[in-house]
């Protein structure tokens, strides 16, 4: 059995990196372990407009420097080609359509594809990527990734130039549409989707903490969720959907769907993919095929992991992270933990 194990700095191509004091939690967490990754547009208000997507890329920028951002702005029913040109020019590279009432801030989403026409035809001109939460929000909750397979194949046929993420792989035949399509057509998998079921978020007392949209589904499902992260197929990688909401929300009675996992996703995978033997696939999955598709560099920096084991803190700043106080085999290289509890970013952001 291996004790270190070392590979490109991961990707993550799906984060909520939100707003206010959260942000700095976020950029700090998601930076220990990944150089870069596509930030969702989610906000209050939404990322929409070119100065809205400038402010809030230089938030990020800000907080740390080195964060390779791609920025995303939503999708608004009506938008016109030309406040789609503006975003692109401030800095946009992808496009992210939410079903209205689909998610958490989805209520002025999309209702049909074709509200968004013009739109899509001008990223699709402008060489841009369309991201997709693919759920019906009006369908029984554990079928309503599968009822979205329509709307995705329309899309994917009215522009068949365009590249499309498929976000957050939830249920088994999502996996085979994806799989069955052209090489513009790819899909993210999540960390919590990957390790978790329905049971464990109403198997015994009710966890909110693993509550996230789309809802984790059955053992066959992640089943075949597995299969495709551990395949070496370059379609699926690895996008956290990491979104964090307070502890107070979370336990009020209305929770809301998200689950923090950027802290703890690295090792997390690296304990399941040596578990089932496929470690020489994690940074193809975490570091290579993500960045390919967006056609952004692999990154030349290095993580190491060890064997030294760690455990997953019950709270930070105010949230409960995935599987919080579980204890991790893989942990970061004492080095670089070193490092980052001394670089003056971590003493700077870090409320630990
Ligand atoms: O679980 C989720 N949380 N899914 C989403 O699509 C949105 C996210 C959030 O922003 O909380
Ligand atoms: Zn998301």
């Amino acid at each position: 059995m291996e004790n270190s194990f070392t590979m490109r700095k991961p990707y993550d191509m799906h984060m909520h990196l939100r707003q206010g004091e959260l942000l700095a939690t976020t950029v700090r967490d998601q930076s220990k372990w990944f150089c870069g990754g596509l930030v969702m547009p989610n906000t209050i208000p939404p990322v929409s407009t070119p100065e809205r997507l400038t402010d809030y890329a230089g938030q990020i920028r800000k907080l740390n420097p080195d964060f390779r951002t791609v920025m995303s702005f939503k999708l608004l029913p009506g938008m016109k080609s030309s406040v789609v040109r503006k975003l692109h020019d401030a800095g946009a590279a992808v496009g992210k359509l939410y079903p209205a009432g689909a998610t958490t801030n989805s209520e002025d989403g999309v209702k049909t594809w074709h509200n968004i026409k013009i739109a899509l035809a001008t990223m699709c001109d402008l060489g841009m990527i369309l991201s997709i939460h693919c759920e019906r929000p009006d369908a029984y909750c554990l079928d309503r990734e599968y009822k979205y397979h329509s709307e995705f194949r329309a899309i994917a046929k009215a522009f068949p130039d365009l590249k499309i993420v498929f976000e957050h792989i939830s249920d088994r035949r999502s996996i085979d549409l994806v799989d069955g399509m052209g090489e513009n057509i790819a899909g993210t998998i999540t960390a919590h989707h990957l390790l978790l079921t329905l049971d464990d978020v109403i198997g015994g007392n009710m966890n909110p903490h693993n509550f996230c949209k789309p809802v984790v589904k059955t053992e066959r499902d992640r089943a075949a969720i597995r299969e495709a992260a551990f395949s070496g197929n370059k379609k699926f990688f690895f996008g956290s959907d990491s979104a964090p909401h307070l502890r107070i929300k979370k336990e009020s009675g209305s929770a809301g769907g998200g689950i923090y996992s950027a802290p703890c996703a690295v090792p997390l995978m690296a304990e399941l993919f040596e578990q089932y033997g496929c470690l020489d696939k994690l940074e193809n999955f975490m570091s290579v095929f993500g960045p390919e598709f967006y056609g952004l560099p692999v990154s030349e920096d290095k993580i190491t992991l060890v064997k030294a084991g760690f455990r997953i803190p019950d709270e930070i700043d105010g949230v409960v992270p995935l599987m919080a106080g579980k204890n991790v085999s893989w942990s970061y290289h004492k080095g670089i933990l070193k490092t980052i509890m001394e670089s003056e970013l971590y003493l700077r952001n870090s409320s630990c």
